[in-house]
């Protein structure tokens, strides 16, 4: 027999409000979310990257701080509590649980970058260079396999100091510390960029829309990313969820959350490409956007040594709140389910994890030859696989059992008490019809691109 401890929970409203955020607003929103923009004709993209997060994002992120809420367990133990361990609905506990470790141990890679990017600033290695030597930093930095495993380390590391300390003294604690940081850096950053010579160029290129951009292949990116954005289908929001007391407003706590991560995408893009224009650079897709021209962009800027410093720190701060919610999301797997101490899942998972992320860090150099799924190296198979697969099939399963099966009177009836009368009809209607259907539209056609 052992005793069990009474589960955690978030101390205050604000601390989870500060926590999920911190979840949702990551690289997604700082780095992908404008490049992607410009990519789809701007203004009509992000309409409709509007609509897929009032119409899927919310409902969904709704839907899975309820079964959290409501069972008090991890992912996977959330769908065995609610239909027993042979039902076919733990599926989706175990897809989201899978996902999260899995993105974990690259994103901290990816994030390992930013720790590069932002020592550098800090070294003001960015002053006085040519722009070839700026953009030839970040092929440098990939084709060095252990230079990135020193910041991945690094990185796992910083995240497995938060996480063991628990949900309150940890995460909550941390979250509360590093958000507000966080947007101050924003908005000095916005500032900065509304300031600047280019910043209606940068305004007009983010909103002007221009439909005729909107390809079917951009709307379906739009669905995606207000997945990837909310942190959905990863059981970050099932696992924060269930440290949510019973008394908080679910749809204020989520709205919250969602439009939070929103203006913090606006916010983000506009400072960006104000100063990209300012310096009458061309705005880089993928990765070269924060990597290559950035660096360039500030380092032709007037006061650029601070504002590089700032905007590195806004990335990897950004990046750590992100990850420590995937952390924790299959740290409360083997606390809730297999009884392991909180110190012991941490330092295993945080482990496993950065061994997981090695051949990751290893796949533009040592591993460049081994080729995973057709063509892909190691990095782009898991997050193929992930992006492709993982989450679009466990946001379909979330949203048919929520909307269909589940009958969860408790926390339905919390929507229908706490709200105005239109609040619990929109959102059933949302989750049964609108999201199923738009998720299943997306993994149908992803499936066909990936051809698997
Ligand atoms: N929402 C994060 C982003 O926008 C990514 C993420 C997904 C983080 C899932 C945690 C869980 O970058
Ligand atoms: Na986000």
């Amino acid at each position: 027999m052992s005793y069990a401890p009474p589960r955690a929970l978030w101390a205050s409203r604000l601390g989870f409000i500060l926590a999920a955020a911190g979840s949702a607003v990551g690289l997604g929103n700082i780095w992908k979310f404008p490049y992607i923009t410009g990519q789809n004709g701007g203004g009509a993209f992000v309409l409709v990257y509007l609509v897929c997060i009032a119409v899927v994002g919310l409902p969904i992120m709704m839907a899975e701080l309820m079964i959290g809420r409501h069972t008090r367990k991890d992912a996977v133990g959330a769908f065995i509590h609610l239909e027993g361990k042979r039902s076919f609905w733990q599926a989706p506990g175990w897809i989201s649980v899978a996902a999260a470790f899995i993105i974990c141990s690259y994103y901290s890679v990816v994030a390992g970058w930013t720790l590069d990017y932002l020592y550098r600033a800090l070294l003001g290695s960015f002053s006085g260079q040519s722009a070839e030597n700026i953009e030839g930093l970040f092929g440098g930095l990939t084709a060095d396999g252990p230079r990135q495993l020193l910041w991945h380390f690094l990185f796992m590391s910083l995240c497995l100091g938060i996480v063991i300390g628990g949900v309150q003294k940890g995460i909550e604690r941390w979250s509360k510390i590093l958000m507000p940081i966080l947007l101050a850096l924003l908005a000095l950053l916005f500032m900065n960029g509304l300031l600047s010579p280019g910043a209606w160029e940068g305004i007009t290129f983010l909103f002007r829309p221009d439909f005729t951009k909107l390809t079917p292949a951009a709307v379906l990116e739009a669905m995606g990313h207000a997945f990837f954005t909310l942190s959905l289908g990863m059981a970050a929001m099932i696992t924060y969820g269930s440290y949510l007391s019973k008394q908080e407003d679910l749809l204020g706590a989520s709205l919250r959350v969602v439009v939070l991560d929103t203006v913090i995408a606006l916010m983000a893009g506009i400072a960006i490409f104000s100063v990209v224009f300012s310096v009458g650079m061309e705005p880089a897709a993928g990765p070269g956007l924060v990597f290559k021209t950035i660096p360039v962009v500030f380092s032709q800027l007037p006061g650029g040594f601070v504002l590089a410093i700032l905007f590195f720190l806004l990335l990897a701060f950004a990046a750590l709140t992100s990850n420590i919610s995937l952390l924790e999301a299959s740290v409360a797997y083997l606390i809730d389910e297999r009884g392991w101490s909180r110190p012991r899942a941490t330092w295993f998972l945080a482990g496993l994890a950065f061994v997981v992320g090695i051949p990751t860090a290893l796949s533009y150099n040592t591993l460049a030859e081994w080729k995973v799924i057709g063509d892909r190296v190691f990095f782009d198979s898991v997050d193929m696989l992930v992006s492709n697969y993982f989450l679009p099939f466990s946001g379909l399963f979330i949203s048919i059992y929520v909307g269909w099966f589940w009958s969860g009177t408790e926390e339905k009836q919390e929507l229908i008490a706490g709200g105005a009368g239109w609040v619990y009809p929109t959102w059933h209607f949302l989750i049964r019809y609108v999201s199923p259907l738009a998720v299943a539209v997306v993994l149908f056609f992803k499936m066909k691109e990936t051809g698997l």
